[in-house]
C-alpha cells in the first residue's frame, strides 16, 4: 500500500479506512482522503469504497470522484475536498468543466517496442509509426484504439503551419483542438509557438494521458496546452451559452478562437464509397460538428472522400470555401474544410 507522508498517526482510524477501502485504498484519489481520516466516519468510507468501486475515472481524477460522491449521498457533500486538501491547486468549485490534471499513463497506455508486441489490426499502424510520430523510438505512447484516428506528423505539420499567423487570420490567437486523441495535431499546434492559448480536449482518459506524456516528450512547453478530460461538445456548448458554468481558465472570446476538430470516422460506406455522404458520417455527422462550432472559424479534418457539395452548403453568406487534400506520399489522407465562423469579423463584412 502506497500511503503518503501524510498518513494519519492514528493507525485505528486508518486501519478502518483500510479495511473498508480494501484494494481501493491504493487509488490515487483515496490517498488524498488518508490524512484526514479521522474525520471520516466509516459511512462516508463506505460510500468511498462504492464510489471507486463502480468508477475507475474516480480513482484517478478528483473531479470526477467529488462529482459523484455528491450525487452518491448528502453526507458525502460533507466531504469536502478542499478542506481535505485533496486538490491544492483547487479552483472555486462548482464549475461543470476545468483544466485536467496531469494523468498517469496506464495499463492502457502503450509503447510498442516491437512488431511482436503489436495487436495484430494494428499491425499495419505500428509500420507507419515513424512518419506518425517520429520521436516514436524516444518513448511515445498510445492506446490501442489511438494508432487508428492519430494524425501523421506531416500532415499535422501541415496544418499548423496552414494556420500560422502569416497563412491564417493572426487575429484568432486560441485555438480548440476538439478531439485531441493521442496528441498528434495538439502537439504540432504548440510546437508551432502561433497560439497564445491551446485548449484541447479528449473524452477518454487512458488517451488523454498519452497526449500529455507525448507533448512533454515533443518539448512542449507544459503552459502552452490545456488539457480538458471531456466531452468536447459540452464544451462548447458552454462557452457559447453559459460560460460562467465554466473554470475561468477555460472561458475563451469567441472572436478570436478557433476550433480544429478531427472526429472519428466512421459510417457506412466510409471505406468503399467513392464520395462519402457526410450526413452519414457516425459517430457526429458533418451537421453536429457544424452546428456546434458554427460561432467559431473552424477547421474539420476529414475523410478524403468527403462531399464537396455538402461542405459548400456551410459557407456563411454565400462566401467561398477553401478545402484541402492532405496527401502523404502522393496519395490523400484526408480532407480538411475551413468554415468561417458566424462572429467572425471577416464575415460580417
Ligand atoms: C480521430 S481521433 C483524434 C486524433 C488526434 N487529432 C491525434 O492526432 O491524435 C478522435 C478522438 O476523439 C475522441 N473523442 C470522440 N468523441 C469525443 C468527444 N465528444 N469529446 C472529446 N473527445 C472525443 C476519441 O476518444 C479519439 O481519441
Amino acid at each position: 500500500m502506497a500511503l503518503t507522508e501524510n498518513e494519519p498517526t492514528n493507525s485505528v482510524e486508518l486501519q478502518l479506512a483500510r479495511d473498508t477501502l480494501g484494494p481501493f485504498i491504493d487509488a490515487p484519489t483515496a490517498q488524498l482522503f488518508l490524512p484526514q481520516a479521522r474525520q471520516i466516519p466509516q459511512a462516508a468510507w463506505e460510500i468511498i469504497r462504492n464510489v471507486l468501486e463502480n468508477n475507475p475515472q474516480a480513482r484517478e481524477d478528483v473531479a470526477c470522484l467529488t462529482k459523484l460522491l455528491a450525487e452518491e449521498s448528502q453526507a458525502a457533500l460533507d466531504l469536502n475536498m478542499a478542506d481535505l486538501g485533496a486538490n491544492d491547486t483547487a479552483e472555486p468549485s462548482g464549475f461543470s468543466l476545468k483544466p485536467a490534471e496531469r494523468l498517469p499513463l496506464t495499463e492502457k497506455c502503450h509503447h510498442y517496442a516491437g512488431q511482436h508486441e503489436v495487436p495484430w489490426d494494428i499491425q499495419k499502424y505500428f509500420s507507419q509509426r515513424y512518419s506518425i510520430f517520429s520521436y516514436y523510438d524516444d518513448g511515445v505512447y498510445m492506446t490501442d484504439d489511438a494508432w487508428f484516428g492519430v494524425t501523421p506528423e506531416p500532415v499535422a505539420n501541415q496544418i499548423a503551419y496552414e494556420l500560422s499567423e502569416d497563412h491564417y487570420d493572426p487575429k484568432k490567437t486560441t485555438l480548440i483542438d476538439a478531439f485531441g486523441g493521442a496528441g498528434g495535431n495538439t502537439i504540432a499546434f504548440a510546437l508551432s509557438e502561433r497560439w497564445e492559448r491551446i485548449i484541447s480536449i479528449e473524452r477518454d482518459a487512458d488517451t488523454l494521458a498519452c497526449a500529455q506524456h507525448n507533448a512533454e516528450l515533443y518539448g512542449v512547453d507544459p503552459d502552452a496546452i490545456t488539457w480538458i478530460l471531456g466531452d468536447s461538445f459540452d464544451y462548447v456548448d458552454k462557452l457559447v451559452n453559459s460560460p460562467e458554468t465554466l473554470h475561468p481558465d477555460l472561458r475563451v472570446d469567441l472572436q478570436t478562437t478557433m476550433v480544429f476538430a478531427s472526429p472519428p470516422w466512421g459510417g457506412p460506406g466510409y471505406r468503399t464509397d467513392e464520395v462519402f455522404d457526410l450526413s452519414t458520417m457516425q459517430p457526429y455527422s458533418l451537421n453536429q460538428l457544424h452546428e456546434a462550432y458554427k460561432k467559431m472559424d473552424h477547421l474539420l479534418f476529414l475523410p478524403r472522400t468527403s462531399d464537396i457539395r455538402q461542405i459548400a452548403k456551410l459557407a456563411p453568406g454565400g462566401q467561398k470555401l477553401e478545402v484541402i487534400q492532405y496527401c502523404v506520399e502522393g496519395a490523400s489522407k484526408a480532407m480538411g474544410a475551413y468554415i468561417p465562423g458566424e462572429v467572425s469579423p471577416a464575415s460580417e463584412e
